[in-house]
């Protein structure tokens, strides 16, 4: 299996989004949206959320490894290219894209989803896989899902 199924994503989906809605500061609706994602896929190696703060991605709420990367300017990176775009990108294989900045070399694919408001990026979910490939069309409705539910929250 390549990637999430659909009944999977759906459950999940329904728990996260009713957590978010659930949580008493937009600090925990994050927290607990990271915690579902993280626990909920087993291909999801680490997931965090950067918050836009004038020209910079600054990190929040995550699970994995500490990355260096806790501020990232807007033309940097696939998260600067998401949130520049305005749209998700997924990379099959970050070390061939040479936008890539490095969090852990066990990483090996990467998607990066906007949270936006109107046409206003709030911040974007960032979720590194240690399996190439290993996003596909059920993870990034799922994101896209859970960064609107987070949008209403911030
Ligand atoms: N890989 C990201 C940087 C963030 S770390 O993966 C947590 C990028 O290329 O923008």
């Amino acid at each position: 299996m390549s990637s999430t199924t659909q009944a999977h994503s759906a459950s999940l989906l329904d728990r996260i989004t009713s957590g978010i809605a659930a949580a008493p500061s937009a600090q925990v609706a994050m927290t607990e949206a990271v915690r579902l994602l993280k626990e909920g896929l087993p291909h999801f190696t680490w997931a965090g959320i950067y918050l836009l703060d004038g020209d910079e991605l600054v990190l929040g709420p995550y699970l994995g490894k500490p990355s260096p990367h806790t501020r990232i300017p807007l033309g940097r990176g696939i998260c600067g290219a998401a949130a520049t775009e305005k749209a998700t990108i997924i990379v099959d294989d970050v070390n061939s894209d040479p936008r890539y900045l490095a969090c852990s070399l066990e990483t090996k694919s990467e998607i990066v989803v906007p949270i936006m408001r109107g046409d206003q990026v709030l911040g974007e979910i960032d979720i590194d896989s240690d399996r190439a490939a290993a996003f596909g069309a059920t993870d990034r409705e799922l994101l896209e899902r859970v960064a609107e539910a987070l949008a209403a929250r911030l």
